[in-house]
Formats: structure tokens, sequence, C-alpha cells
């Protein structure tokens, strides 16, 4: 399998690992900025040979044969870099989150739709182990009809990681730490939780960093169309310290908490007939790092729906309904109201200006 990666910083090695992994040939990488194009080929000796690009269209007009792309380049450009490998008729992974337009998504899966090519939204803990094992249960109906559920996100940024890139923060190519961070921990527990929303009332907050456009902490409550409802916690604020991300299912005949770094130890899944069920014991999946280890199994996912022309496991709608979520808390505190769902086109645009430079709610 031919494959080529836009953008090659900081999460491109885990496409690039994971590329290798599945035993695809790298056959062209592309970045604007020549250093990190070169400091990624020099950290993969199965980059030596790819081809190298400044610009995305020219390696797609270039390489018509790529069977694989991802786009691993600042938030704020997945829409227009995916749309046109879409269009181009290329398969492609889209690093999280999927754009940051309601806009944006819907037109990469028309697009999709039409050109019939598989792309993939880069929610790789959905393949977290115990997150498979609670999802399972809930497809076989296990935890009963749902009544509540939670994630938190508890983790750090500082000024550093932030002054790493001008994109990082701002309204227009990021967001904040719900869009950026929490992103996946919010897609984990729609998915969980039945997926439709009837509301969502949220409050984003900016106290520790006067330095970025959007949010440093949010919270928010959902109402599910299914009766359940859910809090969502999320901040980079926790003193020096990636401490959780903590997702947490309560049905009327079970239960599940998910907690360590990134969704990755299953605490306790506990439901009526476990018993027969191998799958509920406590488990952790090693993780080395926040990101997990779930990029292997959104290539392998992709390698094989390739293959055998069936929709990948996290398509587009999966990154769309993460987006529109996080979208509808940043509406919710705007408004400060609770707002409905499915929501009208929202963009992270609309939000331009909520902090003044002291953190305060303008
Ligand atoms: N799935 C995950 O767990 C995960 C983790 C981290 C980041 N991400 C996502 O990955 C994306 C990239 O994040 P990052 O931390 O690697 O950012 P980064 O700033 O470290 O890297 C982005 C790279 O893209 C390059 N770039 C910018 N515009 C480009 C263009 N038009 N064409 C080609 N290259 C271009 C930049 O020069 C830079 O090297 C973001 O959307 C982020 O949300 C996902």
């Amino acid at each position: 399998m031919r494959y080529g990666i836009i953008g090659c910083g900081r999460i491109a090695p885990f496409h690039i690992g994971a590329a290798e992994a599945g035993g695809m040939e790298i056959t062209c990488i592309c970045d604007t900025d020549p250093k990190a194009m070169e400091a990624l080929a020099a950290a993969f000796p199965a980059c030596a040979g790819a081809k190298r690009y400044a610009d995305f269209r020219k390696m797609l007009c270039e390489n018509p044969g790529l069977d694989l792309v991802s786009v691993a380049t600042p938030s704020g450009s997945h829409g227009e870099i995916g749309l046109f490998c879409i269009e181009k008729g290329m398969n492609v992974i889209i690093e999280k989150p999927v754009a940051m337009s309601l806009a944006e998504a819907d037109a990469l899966i028309a697009a999709a739709d039409k050109r019939g090519v598989k792309a993939c939204a880069c929610h790789q803990n959905r393949f977290n182990i115990p997150v498979q094992r609670l999802r399972k249960a809930l497809e076989k109906g296990r935890l009963g009809r749902l009544s509540h559920g939670s994630v938190c996100v508890r983790w750090f940024r500082d000024r550093d990681y932030y002054s790493q890139a001008s994109w990082r923060g701002t309204w227009k190519d990021d967001g904040g730490c719900l869009m950026n961070q929490c992103i996946h921990g919010i897609d984990l527990l729609r998915w969980c939780m039945g997926g439709e929303i009837d509301s969502v009332y949220g409050v984003i907050r900016q106290n520790q960093h006067p330095y970025i456009e959007a949010e440093d902490a949010g919270m928010a409550l959902v109402r599910f169309k299914n009766g359940a409802s859910a809090t969502i916690e999320g901040s980079v604020n926790v003193y020096n310290t990636d401490l959780e991300e903590v997702l947490c299912v309560f049905g009327e005949k079970g239960y599940a908490k998910i907690s360590g770094l990134c969704a990755n130890r299953l605490e306790r899944l506990q439901y009526e007939g476990m018993e027969e069920d191998e799958d509920y014991q406590a488990f952790e999946e090693k993780a080395k790092n926040i990101y997990g280890n779930g990029h292997k199994s959104v290539f392998a996912d992709m390698a094989e729906a390739i293959k055998e022309n069936r929709a990948p496991y996290i398509d587009l709608k999966a990154g769309r309904d993460a987006l529109e979520l996080v979208l509808a808390v940043y509406l919710s505190a705007k408004e400060k109201r609770p707002v409905a769902l499915p929501l009208r086109d929202c963009s992270t645009l609309d939000f331009e200006g909520f902090f003044d430079k002291n953190g305060k709610q303008i």
C-alpha cells in the first residue's frame, strides 16, 4: 500500500509508525516547513526514499497512485486539505477535529460519499481495549437502559506547549482544550451514551492561559434523546500533570468506569450475568503517552476497509458528531442557555473574541 502524509509535526510519528507497522510504503511526505519534514524523515528510516513536498496539492497531483493519505496539519486546515484529498480520489485519515465548522465537515462527508473513498476521523481511542470491551457490552445491551455517564479529561498544558506553534489555542485553527485535548473523550462519551443528543448546557473558561484565544477549561451537561444524561469536564489546568481521562457509563443493569492517562484502564465493567463473559476483568492497556496505541489500529482498519471495500470503523460522521458536541458547548456558553441539537451550521470562528485579554468572557 502506498502512503503519504501531509503535516510532519508532533503527531506525525504516530502516523508513520502505524503505516510502517502495517507494512505500507512511505511514498511521500509533505510539510510547509522543511525542517519538520527532515526531522520526521531522520527519525524513520522508512521515510528515507520518500519524495518531499512543500505543497500538498503538488504531492497529490504528482502521486495519483497513493492508496492512503494522512492529514496531520493544524486543525484549521483539515477541511480544505481533506476535501482536496477526497476530490483527488484519495482514501484519507483526517486528524481530529475533522474540521472547525459543521459546513466543512458536511462537505467532507458529501465528497467522500460522492467519490466513494474511505475517509476516517482519527479518534483512535475508540480502539483502546477497555473502550472496546465497554462498547461490545453496550452493543449487546448488557448495561440495560442507560441512566447517566460522564467524561473527565484532566490534563496540563503550559505556555511552552502553546508557544510551540502559533495556531495552538486560536479560534481559527484550534479551539481550546475541549476541541483539542478533550475531543477524544467527548467522542467516546457521545458514542457510548447513544449518540443522539437533545440539548447541551455548557460553560467555558479561560483561567490560566491568558495568552491563548480559546478556553482552558470547559464543563457541560448533555441530555440524550434516549433519556440518559451526562457531564463533561475538560481542562488543561491540572497543576503540572496529565492526570487522567475518565469515562463512566451507568445503566439499569450494569456500569463501567474506564480511567488511565487516555481511557486505557478498565477499572470496572460490571453487569448482570457477566460471569458468562470473560471480558469483564479489570485491565490496563499499557500506554507510553496520552496518544495511546490506537493509531496502529486506525491504520490497520483503514487498510482492511480499502481492501474489503467497506466503511472504516471510525468514519467522518463520527468526527462530525464529536465536533458538533464541542461546538454546542461553545454556543451554549456564549448564549448562556441550553442549546438544542442538531446544530445548524456553527464554526469555531463564531467564538472569536469570546474572552478578553484578562480571560474574562466578553
Ligand atoms: N489523534 C491525536 O491524539 C492527536 C494528537 C495530537 C495532535 N493531533 C492533531 O493533529 C494535528 C496536528 O497536530 P500537531 O500537534 O502534530 O501539530 P504541529 O504543529 O506539531 O504539526 C503540524 C505540521 O503541519 C505543518 N503544516 C502546516 N500547514 C501545512 C500545509 N498547508 N501543508 C503541509 N504542512 C503544513 C506544519 O509546518 C507542522 O509541521 C492537529 O489537528 C491536532 O489536533 C491529534
